[in-house]
């Protein structure tokens, strides 16, 4: 089988290892992948926002089996258009990806069918905003309604800062569009687990749960990023809270999405809370989470590309979804100065190794060399029996990389560590 994979980060890397273990497998693309993922598919300069020329290739080329995999081409709907030209997708068409690409759509769904999540008022314009913001509670929570490369939520903890937020996603329009409307929402507490599931849109089979650590330093301090590491199984996430969740948020966000002529199929991302009053969503993405996905597929046992065809397929029921009894850590290596502003081009050297699985973010090829070339570059990861050893052999391997303009996050796992 020939499969094009669109996206060119260290999730999409995740994936094609993956995909690579099915022996029917015998050609796989990345558009645009990047100068790690060369390693193991055939990467192509067509950028992943550029689903006609995305399309065209995969019917030139004549493609079995496409994955797009992050929220950008599926929200213009990528999956749309391939499947038009005769071409099997994962991942939700536009309709159903709407779902991470408008928060205001997500907390009405939520509103609508009676799923746990924070309380919210919807604004677009910034004179009822800033009224409203006189009389609510801090901390609250600021959200661009659009996609926002994962920065368009502001945890205002004062008036003052949630003022600020209104002005510059309103009227500096800093996130364009996307914070033309608003939602202000109640700030919730305790340990965020996130739950990424297979559904095709009758059928919600989740993966393993995991932790990602989204402040850029230690001790969730510093500024929100798009992950800095991440450990599997969640230790927060236990039996019952697992039951809860299927109760009242897995089963009903899929039947919701069917109800309203929005059938998902592909990977659902529910970002949960485990309050005092149970689980709520934070947020729902419409697609594997990154860096989530480094620890979640090296710990299935099944086939992900068979696992991926009955989503497409809707034969999810019949289908078998196993992951192992281990624990998962990726430590994400990134460039110095990130998430704001960083340098790229220096060399990465990678260390020889069976020791665990480097996935390549933002990194491209200079002859022999690679060289960095994003925020987020290598996530460096590895599964044992124990979360604890998990852990180590993570950062181990990650001793052994010469990348000298990089930095790490020292406690990945360490919270998780501690609840057990
Ligand atoms: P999101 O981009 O929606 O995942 O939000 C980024 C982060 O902001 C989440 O991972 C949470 O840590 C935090 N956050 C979002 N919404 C809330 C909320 N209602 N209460 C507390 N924290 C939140
Ligand atoms: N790691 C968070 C996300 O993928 O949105």
């Amino acid at each position: 089988m020939k499969i094009m994979v669109v996206g060119g980060g260290g999730r999409e890397h995740a994936i094609i290892k993956k995909l690579k273990e099915n022996k029917t497998v015998e050609k796989i693309y990345a558009l645009p992948g990047n100068g790690g993922i060369a390693a193991d598919a055939e990467c192509v300069n067509i950028g992943a926002k550029d689903i006609k020329a995305i399309t065209e290739f995969a019917v030139e080329n004549k493609i079995d089996y496409a994955v797009v995999a992050p929220d950008d081409p599926l929200v213009l709907g990528a999956v749309d258009l391939l499947e038009a030209a005769g071409i099997p997708c994962f991942g939700p068409k536009a309709n159903a990806a709407i779902i991470e690409g408008s928060k205001i759509f997500s907390k009405n769904l939520m509103k609508k069918y009676g799923i746990p999540t924070a309380a919210y008022e919807v604004f677009d314009n910034k004179e009822d905003a800033l009224k409203y913001l006189e009389g609510c509670d801090y901390p609250t929570v600021i959200k661009a309604d659009g996609l926002a490369l994962g920065k368009g939520v502001i945890i205002a903890q004062t008036k003052q800062e949630a003022v600020d937020a209104v002005h510059s996603m309103m009227e500096d329009k800093v996130f364009g569009e996307s914070g033309s409307r608003i939602v202000v929402e109640e700030f919730l507490t305790g340990p965020e687990v996130s739950v990424l599931s297979f559904t095709d849109g009758n059928v919600v089979k989740p993966m393993v749960s995991s932790m990602d650590h989204k402040r850029a330093l230690d001790n969730d301090e510093g500024l929100n990023t798009g992950g800095m590491g991440t450990v599997a199984p969640n230790p927060y996430y236990t039996a019952d809270v697992a039951k809860e969740c299927m109760e009242k948020i897995f089963l009903p966000t899929i039947n919701a999405m069917k109800a309203e002529g929005r059938e998902f199929r592909g990977c659902l991302y529910f970002g949960l809370m485990i309050t005092e009053k149970g689980p709520k969503v934070i947020e729902y993405n419409c697609r594997f989470g990154d860096p989530e996905t480094q620890v979640v597929l090296p710990l299935l046992e099944s086939d992900l590309l068979t696992v991926m065809q009955a989503v497409t397929n809707g034969t999810l029921a019949d289908t078998e979804v196993k992951f192992s009894n281990d624990s998962a850590c990726c430590v994400i290596l990134a460039s110095k100065g990130y998430p704001v502003k960083y340098e790229s081009g220096f060399e990465i050297v990678l260390p020889e190794t069976d020791d665990g699985i480097i996935y390549v973010a933002g990194a491209k090829k200079d002859g022999d060399k690679l060289l960095s070339a994003g925020g987020r570059v290598l996530g460096v990861t590895a599964t044992a029996p124990t979360l604890k050893e998990a852990v180590d052999k993570a950062y181990a391997l990650t001793a052994k990389v010469k990348f000298d303009n990089g930095f790490c996050r020292k406690d990945i796992g360490r919270r998780a560590l501690m609840r057990k």
